[in-house]
This record gives structure tokens, C-alpha cells and sequence, in this order.
């Protein structure tokens, strides 16, 4: 009999930022990360490391130079060798314990694996609707090996209430896959799983507002249905922070009178751009001046294409800052489930409005994701879902080329949507009814927009058409901009 794995099998990514201007070789920048992470207890005692190639792929060096890293970390102690192949954390960790990972490789989701995504939209042939995850490659065979596991293996006083932080095999897991891929500085115990990003937001809201926040600063623009209407309804003002080529204009921050900051660092929603880190570090002196809560809503940072990885925002102060991840964006929104690390001194009172909220997410649901991670599957995931929606994002680019090449996209190295800016005396509003009288279904960045004002653009979320749908789509825009442009 199995027992719940909490320990990582042979991971897939690793956040290493690297500085190709730096004049330090690639192999001692790795190198001084990885021995970083290992020091700061972002890379747990026993985590395993990806395979070589796998980092070198990822990171778009050679092989050889990932292997003169790990070679040389473990000729410091920092790293062992494990039989199977692969590298881990150095510590005690039993033999069986690391074979057993391995066997958690080989996966087979014959349930998905064919399906096609389909074109939809009531009424359209075309829909670039934003907020769709291609749920027909949903891993059902490998999620289904863990709710086995789960479900054999738990004892029956596991499936009870509990603490309104969430099962701790999910909290654990979660801090080693985010503190490994994402920077993070997360402890089990100031984790809060969610029933996604929404429910996250909305417990953040009710316990800042509890706690006398009157002001909360969004990004101008930034999306229209969760945040900025649950602030709302909580009796906060709301003020929008204009967002530039490079995500919000910290210089207006000051501005503000704000107690709260909503953000999306690593890929602005919906403009696409990405924080700088001069940026990032003046949002934290704002947030430690004034005693601030930064929100880092983190939805879609595992799909990263052609540009080198961004850490989050919390790693660099988790005093102030609340990171918030979901799985709606990665395996599916119906899970519903999501996951904050929040400050300590925020923990006790989110957890309470959790409970109060809905006493706490499905225990099966949260020990099976656990399970999941644990065995390395959601890196596999990953893995096999970025080359999918680089792809549609390649086909929706060159489709935009050849048939609109005076359309400017924008955001394009990450996420699962793309904006490209109108040019000037293009209208916005025209070119999105254009669009539908010709069978296509798109948003404009307008309705997203709080008071600033900025360009024209439209917003193409790709994660569900296939490559031929996107080219159709983008020609039916074309027509539709002929149109608007005759007239
Ligand atoms: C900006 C942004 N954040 C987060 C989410 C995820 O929300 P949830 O986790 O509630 O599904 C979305 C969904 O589309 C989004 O657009």
C-alpha cells in the first residue's frame, strides 16, 4: 500500500533568471542560483532537480553547461546523485523513497490525447474569447491514478472539517513547486488553498477591508469581474493605476492614497507587459512605506515561451505581498482550485474567512492535486501543454502578419492570450461589431479600462482553437477591418 507522496519526482523546471551581459559564465550563474535557492530554503532537503537537458532546453544553453553546475554542486555537498538519473537536494533521503519517484514517471492519457479543440461562441464561427483552458487535455489517466491513490490509501478520519489553510500535503507540495519555479518564500503554514483565484481575491478583500483598508489601486486596465467588483460591494474605493508597455507605472502609485495593490507582474492582464525589476522593487518600498498589501495575481506564469523566466514578486518581500495561483489557467477551471501564500500576520484571518466561507475545499480534491504534484505530473503537464499553445500562439502571430500587419501585438511571450494595438483612427468599438456581423467573436481592451485612456486593441485568447481555426479567425477580422475601414 501506497502512501501519499509529498515528496517531488524528477521535476521540469527550475527558475534560474540568467544574464547573458553579466560576463559571468552561464555554468557559475546557474551554479550560484541553484546553491541561492538550496541556502534561502527555497529547494527543500531531497527536491529533485530537472533532468539536464530538460533545464538546458529551458534555459537555452547546452547540455554540458548544466552539467558542470550540478557536477560541481555536488562536488560541494549541495547535490547528489540519484540512481535513475537525476539530481536532488542533498539529504538523508531513503533509497526506496527515491526510486519509488522515478516509477511515477511514465504517464498514458489516452482519454485526451486526441481530442481537438473546437472553434465556439453561441452564434459564431470564431471566438477569441479570453479565460478558456484547452480542457480536452485534461491529464485524466494521471489525475485518475491519483484520486486511486487517495482514495485507497487515506484513512477515513482524513475526510473530515479541518483547518481553513487546507490539507498540509497540498501546502507542502505547493511550496515546494512554487519556492522551486516561481521564487516564491513560502512556508506550508501561511498557505491558503481556494476555490481559485476568485474566491482567493474575494477573502483578501473581505479581511482587508475588515482590518480598516479603505482604498484599493488596481491596474488600469485589468479584468472586470472579480477584484474591482468584490471591492466594491466591500465599501472600498477603487482607483486605477495606468499600465504602460511594461505593466503598471509605479511613478503614479504615490498618487494614490492606497492601502492595497492589485497586480499581474508577470504578465499584465490584459496588455501583456512584464514588470521590470526597478519596477518591482519601487512597488515594494511603496508597499513597506506605507504599510501596503501588494496582491501578485500570478494566473498564467507557467506558460512561458521565448523569454527568460520572471520570479514572483512575493520572493522579494513576503511581508507584503500575497501570491496568488490557480490551476484554471494549467489543468482546468472547473477544479476550482487555487492557492495563496499569504503574510503571517494576514494568515489566521484569511484562513477564518475561508472557513466561514465554505468550510474549506474538498478534502479529495486537495490531497489528489497533492498526489499529483508529488509524483511530478503537473511538471509533465506543463510540459507537454507549453509546445501546444506556443504553437497557436506562433499561428495566431503569423496569421496576424500576413492578413492585419499593421495591427502591433503585444504580450506575446507568455500567457494564452495575445493583444495587438489598433492603429491610430482605427475604432475599437467598430472593429469588435465588425467583427461579430462577420462570425467572429472578440474583446476590446475598452470595456477592461478604469478611467485611463490608452489605444485601440483587441484581445485574442488562442488556448482552445487549433491552428487552422486561429488563421480563419484572424481572416474573418481582416474582412471585418476592410469593412469598417470602406465605410
Ligand atoms: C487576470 C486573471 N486572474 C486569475 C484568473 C483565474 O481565476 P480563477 O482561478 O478563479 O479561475 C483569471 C481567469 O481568467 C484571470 O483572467
Amino acid at each position: 500500500m501506497g502512501r501519499l507522496r509529498t515528496d517531488s519526482g524528477p521535476a521540469e523546471d527550475l527558475l534560474i533568471e540568467l544574464d547573458r551581459d553579466a560576463g559571468v559564465p552561464l555554468h557559475r550563474q546557474i551554479e550560484a542560483s541553484i546553491r541561492a535557492s538550496i541556502r534561502a530554503g527555497r529547494l527543500r532537503a531531497g527536491a529533485s532537480l530537472p533532468p539536464s537537458r530538460t533545464l538546458a532546453a529551458g534555459l537555452g544553453v547546452s547540455r554540458g553547461v548544466v552539467v558542470e553546475a550540478y557536477q560541481q554542486l555536488v562536488a560541494e555537498g549541495y547535490l547528489a546523485s540519484r540512481s535513475g538519473g537525476y539530481t536532488q537536494v542533498a539529504v538523508s533521503m531513503p533509497p526506496a523513497a527515491a526510486g519509488a519517484a522515478v516509477s511515477g514517471a511514465a504517464t498514458s492519457d489516452s482519454v485526451a490525447s486526441t481530442a481537438q479543440p473546437a472553434a465556439r461562441g453561441a452564434g459564431f464561427r470564431i471566438d477569441f474569447g479570453y479565460g478558456r483552458t484547452d480542457v480536452s487535455q485534461f491529464p485524466r489517466a494521471a489525475w485518475l491514478r491519483s484520486v486511486r491513490t487517495v482514495l485507497t490509501t487515506t484513512p477515513n478520519d482524513r475526510f473530515v472539517y479541518l483547518d481553513g489553510r487546507g490539507v498540509p500535503e497540498l501546502r507542502q507540495a505547493l511550496c515546494d513547486y512554487l519556492n522551486r519555479v516561481r521564487g516564491t518564500l513560502a512556508d506550508p503554514g501561511n498557505v491558503v488553498v481556494c476555490n481559485g483565484y476568485g474566491q482567493g481575491i474575494s477573502l483578501l478583500i473581505q479581511v482587508l477591508a475588515r482590518r480598516g483598508a479603505r482604498r484599493i489601486a488596481m491596474e488600469d486596465p485589468s479584468s472586470d469581474d472579480d477584484a474591482r467588483v468584490l471591492a466594491a460591494a466591500a465599501g472600498l474605493d477603487v482607483v486605477g493605476i495606468p499600465v504602460g508597455p511594461d505593466g503598471v507605472r509605479v511613478d503614479a502609485l504615490d498618487l494614490v492614497d492606497a492601502d492595497a495593490l492589485v497586480l499581474t507582474p508577470s504578465h499584465q492582464w490584459p496588455t501583456g507587459g512584464v514588470l521590470p525589476a526597478a519596477a518591482r522593487a519601487e512597488v515594494i518600498r511603496w508597499a513597506r512605506r506605507r504599510g501596503a498589501i501588494v496582491i501578485e495575481d500570478d494566473y498564467d506564469a507557467e506558460y512561458r515561451y521565448d523569454r527568460s523566466p520572471v520570479g514572483a514578486m512575493q520572493g522579494l518581500a513576503p511581508e507584503h505581498v500575497v501570491y496568488c495561483g490557480t490551476a484554471s489557467k494549467t489543468l482546468a477551471p472547473g477544479l476550482r482550485l487555487g492557492w495563496m501564500v499569504v503574510p503571517a500576520h494576514l494568515v489566521a484571518d484569511v484562513a477564518a474567512a475561508k472557513l466561514l466561507a465554505d468550510r474549506g475545499s474538498s478534502v479529495i480534491d486537495q490531497l489528489t492535486f497533492a498526489d499529483f504534484l508529488g509524483r511530478g505530473e503537473f511538471d509533465r503537464h506543463l510540459r507537454r501543454m507549453r509546445p501546444v499553445y506556443r504553437r497557436r500562439r506562433d499561428a495566431l502571430l503569423e496569421a496576424l502578419r500576413t492578413h492585419l500587419p499593421d495591427l502591433r501585438p503585444a504580450g506575446i511571450a507568455a500567457g494564452q492570450h495575445v493583444v495587438a494595438w489598433l492603429p491610430p483612427g482605427l475604432d475599437e468599438a467598430a472593429v469588435v461589431a465588425a467583427a461579430a456581423r462577420h462570425g467572429l467573436a472578440i474583446q476590446g481592451v475598452g470595456r477592461f479600462r478604469i478611467a485611463a485612456a490608452g489605444p485601440g486593441g483587441l484581445i485574442f485568447g488562442y488556448a482552445i482553437l487549433g491552428e487552422s481555426a486561429i488563421a480563419e479567425g484572424v481572416a474573418l477580422l481582416a474582412a471585418a477591418i476592410r469593412d469598417v475601414r470602406g465605410s
